[in-house]
């Protein structure tokens, strides 16, 4: 098939806004042919079908590395349990202004928002070991359509986090609060409060968000961007 110029500058941009999962390693490509960002749960990639080939991941927490590729993305965590997870109940990060594209990575995403929705669904101590789950990464963009990507993986206590030289911020890339319309004119010079944790990766665009720190202080949603991209969540 020969493309037009247009056609393939058109194509290319689109492709440069998607994102990808980097860590923990992600089902499968969702680039590759009859797989698309824009279908939800999981851009129509099939689940894992080798239980030996998810990534361990620690029932307390463990690391999230992303390339990105949007100047800034609404971005939602979620877990679903269950070898082939359709109900990602457990929401680790709740929506958060990703702001820069390269590499993002948060180090024990959403810690005590995890345990409590293990706790939630029966899974303590031992109950969680070998339990198998989905981790579902959402990006809504200026457009208001939300792109999708999973992992899927295996909760196991002697998981490792990433170490600090696999997971770190490209320069520039980061998170913010997101602002309520109504309260947008008022934040320009007085950026949120910070979290001690997270207070290094803070952009030059605002004050970096305690994000996997319980809480976070999250404000309210700029509707008006969301558009029709909330109704799937
Ligand atoms: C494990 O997953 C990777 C990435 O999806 C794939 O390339 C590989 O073939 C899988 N290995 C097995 C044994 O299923
Ligand atoms: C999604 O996957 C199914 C099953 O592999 C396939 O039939 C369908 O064409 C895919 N959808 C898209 C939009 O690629
Ligand atoms: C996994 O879930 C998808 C979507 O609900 C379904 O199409 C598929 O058949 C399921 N796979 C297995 C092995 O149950
Ligand atoms: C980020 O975007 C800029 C401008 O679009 C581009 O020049 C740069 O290569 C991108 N960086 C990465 C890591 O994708
Ligand atoms: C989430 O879904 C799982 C089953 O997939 C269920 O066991 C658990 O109770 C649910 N948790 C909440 C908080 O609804
Ligand atoms: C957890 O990981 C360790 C080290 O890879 C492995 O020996 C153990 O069998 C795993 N436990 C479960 C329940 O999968
Ligand atoms: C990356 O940025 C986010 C948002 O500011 C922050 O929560 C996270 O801790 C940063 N990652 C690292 C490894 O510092
Ligand atoms: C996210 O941050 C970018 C960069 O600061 C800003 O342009 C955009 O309006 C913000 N989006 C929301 C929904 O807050
Ligand atoms: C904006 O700031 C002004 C002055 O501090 C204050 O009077 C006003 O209530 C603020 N508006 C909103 C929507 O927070």
């Amino acid at each position: 098939m020969i493309f037009s110029p247009f056609v393939f500058l058109a194509l290319l941009s689109l492709t440069s806004a998607h994102f990808s999962i980097e860590y923990p390693y992600w089902r499968g490509s969702s680039f590759a042919e009859g797989t698309s960002q824009w279908i939800f749960p999981c851009a129509n990639v099939t689940e894992t079908a080798d239980p030996t080939n998810r990534t361990a991941w620690s029932p307390t927490s463990g690391s999230l590395r992303l390339h990105v590729g949007h100047h800034w993305a609404l971005t939602y965590v979620n877990i679903g349990l269950g070898p082939n997870a359709t109900n990602f109940n457990i929401s680790l990060v709740d929506h958060f202004n990703q702001t820069g594209n390269g590499t993002f990575c948060l180090k024990e995403t959403g810690k005590s928002k995890l345990v409590a929705g293990l706790k939630a669904a029966g899974l303590e101590g031992e109950a969680v070991e070998g339990v198998q789950a989905t981790l579902q990464v959402v990006q809504i963009s200026t457009t208001g359509g939300a792109l999708y990507n999973c992992a899927d993986i295996t909760f196991n206590s002697t998981a490792a986090l990433l170490a600090d030289s696999e997971c770190a911020n490209s320069t520039d890339v980061g998170g913010i609060t997101v602002v309520n319309a109504n309260e947008a004119a008022n934040t320009t010079g007085t950026p949120p409060s910070s979290s001690t944790a997270s207070s290094t990766a803070a952009t030059s665009s605002g004050a970096a968000v305690g994000i996997g720190v319980a809480g976070g202080g999250i404000g309210g949603i700029l509707v008006a961007v969301l558009g029709a991209g909330m109704a799937v969540l």
